[in-house]
């Protein structure tokens, strides 16, 4: 069997055809990040609007790349929760419309379930049951995974995603959009320990909540001064960069890990599952690597390329297709997160 997936949840137009063996016979990922750069964030309208101008492309990319014709297809899958409303929507109408004319089932995908499932891609074979920790730009959860289908949520950002941190750090510190990548490289001349900044609520054992807003604004007032929002006469040395960036991003890790941590005794699980966009942390990956080896704790991080949006973590819809849980075309996009066991 072959299925084309469709990811168009934020600002990454994706689709890949993925075989029922989780084989990725073609997989295309059109970024945007060009054109959400100089707001050092995703703006919806823009992602929609651009999302509309590359859909058909990308989609047609995908099954020239694989060989393949809409026909010869078994399904069709669409990312519709959660997301941006404008992001979801192209996509979503896309794979409707194709369903349409083709007669084709529609499956319907989870994006956070699909970060998960980026674990089992690469690994190759089952890690479920699992802690799932999906850390990305629009998102910070944690989930108890019972199996593919059954994802239960923990707890999750209050506030912020811990990549949105990143990314507005990121543009106080003057590194450019996305944030992570240029925090960590500042990161790795820097003193962990220059700043000590707030790691959110990951000190109160009693939830499993993240909060990072706290955080962003303590690294706003160590540039700019105690009590003044307006950093825009900072100069910084490199140094001090460095020390902002690696002290930011300590914070961060922190916070992830404790959770993450938690999660695994509060459940009694043995194995965790990293995904999302902040998955691809350097320092992440580590301190979870020592952590989870003293533990006994098997630990599965999506590799870089399926740590950001792509449509090859899609491949999570052959598990609701052998389930038979096909969707109508009345299938609507929810934006919101879905707390429920789902
Ligand atoms: O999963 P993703 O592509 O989009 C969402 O679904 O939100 O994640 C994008 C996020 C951005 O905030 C970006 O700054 C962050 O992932 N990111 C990183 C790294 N690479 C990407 N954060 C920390 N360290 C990295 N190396
Ligand atoms: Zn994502």
């Amino acid at each position: 069997m072959q299925i084309l997936t469709i990811e168009t949840t934020c600002d990454e137009t994706a689709a890949a055809v993925v075989t029922d063996e989780l084989c990725v016979r073609s997989s295309i990922v059109a970024s945007q990040d060009q054109l959400h750069r100089r707001f050092a964030g995703v703006v919806p309208e823009i992602a929609a609007r651009a999302h509309l101008e590359r859909i058909l492309p990308v989609i047609d990319e995908a099954l020239t790349r694989a060989g393949i014709k809409l026909a010869d297809l078994d399904a069709i899958a669409v990312a519709n929760t959660p997301g941006l409303a404008g992001s979801l929507l192209v996509g979503l109408v896309a794979a409707k419309t194709l369903c349409a004319v083709t007669g084709k089932p529609l499956v319907a995908i989870n994006h956070l379930h699909a970060h998960i499932y980026a674990c089992r891609m690469a690994a190759r074979r089952e890690v479920f049951p699992c802690v799932g920790l999906i850390a990305s730009g629009g998102h910070t959860s944690l989930y108890h995974c019972s199996g593919a289908t059954d994802f239960e949520y923990l707890g999750g950002t209050i506030d912020d995603a811990a990549g949105e941190a990143f990314d507005k750090v990121a543009a106080m510190l003057g590194l450019g959009y996305p944030g992570g990548p240029p925090i960590s490289r500042a990161a790795e001349h820097g003193n962990p320990r220059a700043f000590h900044f707030p790691r959110g609520l990951a000190t109160d054992r009693s939830r499993l909540d993240f909060s990072f807003s706290g955080l962003k604004t303590a690294v706003r007032y160590a540039i700019a001064g105690p009590g003044k929002p307006d950093f825009s006469h900072a100069r910084l040395s490199t140094e001090q960069i460095a020390d902002l960036a690696a002290s930011f991003q300590e914070a961060v890790v922190d916070s992830l890990v404790t959770k993450s941590l938690l999660a695994l005794e509060r459940t009694g699980l043995g194995t965790l599952c990293l995904g999302g966009g902040v998955a691809a942390n350097r320092l992440l990956r580590e301190r979870l690597a020592t952590e989870t080896r003293q533990r006994g704790i098997e630990l599965h991080i999506a590799p870089a390329e399926l740590c950001t949006d792509n449509a090859v973590m899609g491949a999570i819809a052959f598990e609701r297709l052998r389930e038979g849980k096909l969707e109508s075309l009345e299938l609507d996009a929810l934006p919101g997160l879905v707390r429920h066991r789902t």
